[in-house]
Parts: structure tokens; C-alpha cells; sequence
């Protein structure tokens, strides 16, 4: 970031960064996860199932973009070793089942990580609120995606 964009920033930069690359390994980690339970689906009407997967993942896949961008503007590296992401997440690995016809726990795996995404964001625009009104702009604009997809999903649970 340039020296007025840090001069007006009102957050710890270093502290933000620690915890844009946190929800960057989310990201990348829910990117994976659903994009492999989109590809592996089966069962009746599993076309829609991989339909909505695939979204997501990309939609995961465009925020860890966005992240990385702002980590970048902040003066900061976004995670380069993909051994780190686990280590740096926030959240576990969204473990697919092994069973690629349980659609319960598909959802119940996409749910719970969405749960923890919409935590993770609601603290950084908390944190960033009237601060960094560019960090607080992103993160909220995420924050508003990630609860549309915990709603997506639950809506499938009926
Ligand atoms: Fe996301
Ligand atoms: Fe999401």
C-alpha cells in the first residue's frame, strides 16, 4: 500500500494481513474441497448437486483472488506454499465424505464451512469498520456471498 493509503488506514496492517492470509487458506481450502465433491458426486439428480458445487467452488476460488489482491495492496505476501494452507487456516479441512451419494453430509460439510466463513468475515469488517474502509468494503461484499451460499444449501436440506 502507498504511504497514504497506509497513513489513512486506522488498523494494524500487520494484524490485518495475519488475518486476510487466514481467510485466504479458507478459501482455498473450501475452493478444493468443493470443487472435488462437484467432480465426484453421485446418485440421483447429481447434476444439480455438481451444478451448485462447482458455483461455489468458484466463487471461493474468485474470493482467495480477491484477498490475495488486497494482502498485496496492504504490503503484504499471500500464503506461497501450499503445505501452509492447513496450518494457516482457520477451520479444518471441509472433509468430503467418503461416500459421494450422501448428499446429507455434502451439505452438512459445505454448511459447516460456510458457518465458519461468515464468522471469519463478520470479525474482519467488525474489525475494519470505519478504519479501512477498502479492506471493510471487500470483506463485507465476501461476507454477503458466503451467506448466500449457506443459504443455498440449506435451503436443499427441505
Ligand atoms: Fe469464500
Ligand atoms: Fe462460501
Amino acid at each position: 500500500m502507498g504511504k497514504k493509503g497506509t497513513e489513512i488506514s486506522g488498523v494494524d496492517v500487520k494484524e490485518l494481513i495475519k488475518d486476510l492470509n487466514r481467510a485466504y487458506a479458507d478459501e482455498w481450502l473450501a475452493h478444493f474441497s468443493y470443487l472435488h465433491m462437484a467432480r465426484t458426486v453421485t446418485g440421483p439428480g447429481y447434476e444439480d448437486m455438481n451444478e451448485m458445487l462447482e458455483k461455489v467452488a468458484k466463487d471461493e476460488a474468485e474470493h482467495a483472488e480477491e484477498i490475495a489482491n488486497r494482502i498485496l495492496e496492504l504490503g503484504g505476501m499471500p500464503l506461497a506454499n501450499i503445505n501452509e494452507l492447513q496450518n494457516n487456516a482457520n477451520a479444518s479441512f471441509p472433509m468430503p465424505p467418503k461416500d459421494t451419494t450422501d448428499y446429507k453430509k455434502i451439505i452438512k460439510v459445505v454448511e459447516l464451512a460456510e458457518a465458519g466463513a461468515i464468522e471469519v468475515y463478520n470479525k474482519i469488517a467488525s474489525k475494519t469498520l470505519g478504519k479501512d474502509h477498502v479492506t471493510y468494503q471487500l470483506i463485507t461484499h465476501i461476507l454477503s456471498e458466503e451467506v448466500g451460499h449457506e443459504e443455498m444449501f440449506e435451503d436443499l436440506e427441505g
